[in-house]
């Protein structure tokens, strides 16, 4: 398989500090491909190196088939940039926004403007498009920016953070709007983020970063998989002879009691849940509802790093 971003031993050190230790990243072509990591983790630092604004301290990154370093012109004509920090000019309209890019990223004349429509279409500005953009919503500045991005046509697309800071509903009208992006345009997407469900609900695949170093990647549902640890909440009003039961059965890992609620711990729920109902009826015990769970990316974040995401993501 060719890969879109190959880095092999990628270091970054500010001083004594190394910000990036030893990553080696390999992004399959035409992915949602997520960085996911808490404040600190080296993201930003990482993404800066991959679009040549930072240079490695030591190590190589190829990115659409040149080195970030010796062909950094030809990286960057091939890459978009959304970056962490909103960037853009109050002043101006989204359309004279877009006028800037293509000029500063050398849009041939002739083509211009039917680009401009283009992304002017898929990022549904309508009129605000006329309008300065400081009268935009956050979830507006953020399609603008994302627009801008591809107004060149790049193969890839980083994206910093790109829901930070905006609300729920906006953050998933960005979601769909990516993923929208994804299946009708022939583009590679990296974004970073410290988001679970944003890694979750968005990548068809994730590296878990933490404290520089990359510590497991993987499509979330095998990261999840991989775990082994669905539960099912089963209901019924003979908790105690229900609890005895399970007990005593080896698929079960572990037991846990809430009022009418036996959460039993086990490895794939899925395929026991016939089993768990007939056992329970041909023990006269009465099930009322039975509810399978899998774990979520959390548990996986917490299993790579002994930590929760949301315990070492400064506010
Ligand atoms: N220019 C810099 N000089 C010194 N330290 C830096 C610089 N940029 C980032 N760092 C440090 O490197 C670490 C990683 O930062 P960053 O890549 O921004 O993390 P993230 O994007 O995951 O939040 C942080 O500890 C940050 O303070
Ligand atoms: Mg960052």
């Amino acid at each position: 398989m060719s890969y879109i971003i190959e880095t092999k031993n990628i270091i970054k050190d500010f001083d004594e500090f190394r910000a990036v230790n030893s990553i080696n990243l390999k992004v399959p072509r035409n992915t949602i491909y997520g960085i996911l990591g808490p404040n600190g983790a080296g993201k930003s630092t990482l993404i800066s190196m991959l679009c040549t604004i930072l240079t490695p301290t030591s190590g190589t990154a190829v990115v659409n088939g040149y080195d970030v370093v010796k062909e950094a012109n030809n990286v960057r004509q091939s890459i978009g940039i959304v970056f962490q920090t909103r960037a853009l000019d109050d002043i101006l309209t989204g359309r004279e926004h877009l006028e800037m890019h293509a000029a500063l990223y050398g849009v041939p004349g002739d083509v211009r403007e039917e680009r401009i429509e283009e992304v002017l279409d898929l990022i549904a500005l309508g009129k605000k498009a006329e309008e300065e953009t400081k009268n935009y919503s956050g979830g507006m500045k953020r399609r603008l920016e994302i627009g801008r991005g591809l107004i060149h046509h790049p193969k890839l697309l980083f994206l910093d953070e790109p829901t930070l800071g905006l609300d729920i509903q906006t953050r998933e009208s960005i979601w769909s709007y990516i993923e929208e992006l994804k299946n009708n345009i022939d583009i590679t997407i990296l974004l970073t983020t410290h988001y679970l469900e944003e890694a979750d609900s968005l990548c068809d695949e994730v590296a878990i970063i933490n404290q520089g170093e990359i510590i497991k990647s993987d499509s979330p549902k095998n990261l999840k998989e991989e775990l082994k640890s669905d539960t099912l909440t089963l209901t019924s009003p003979n908790v105690e002879k229900l609890c005895h039961l399970m007990e005593n059965q080896s698929f079960v890992n572990d037991i846990a009691k809430d009022g009418e609620d036996v959460k039993i711990f086990v490895a794939k729920g899925g395929n026991l849940i016939p089993k768990v109902v007939n056992l329970a009826n041909s023990n006269d015990i009465e099930i009322k509802s039975i509810e399978l769970s899998h774990p979520s990316l959390e548990e996986v974040f917490v299993k790579y790093t002994g930590r929760k995401i949301s315990d070492t993501t400064r506010k």
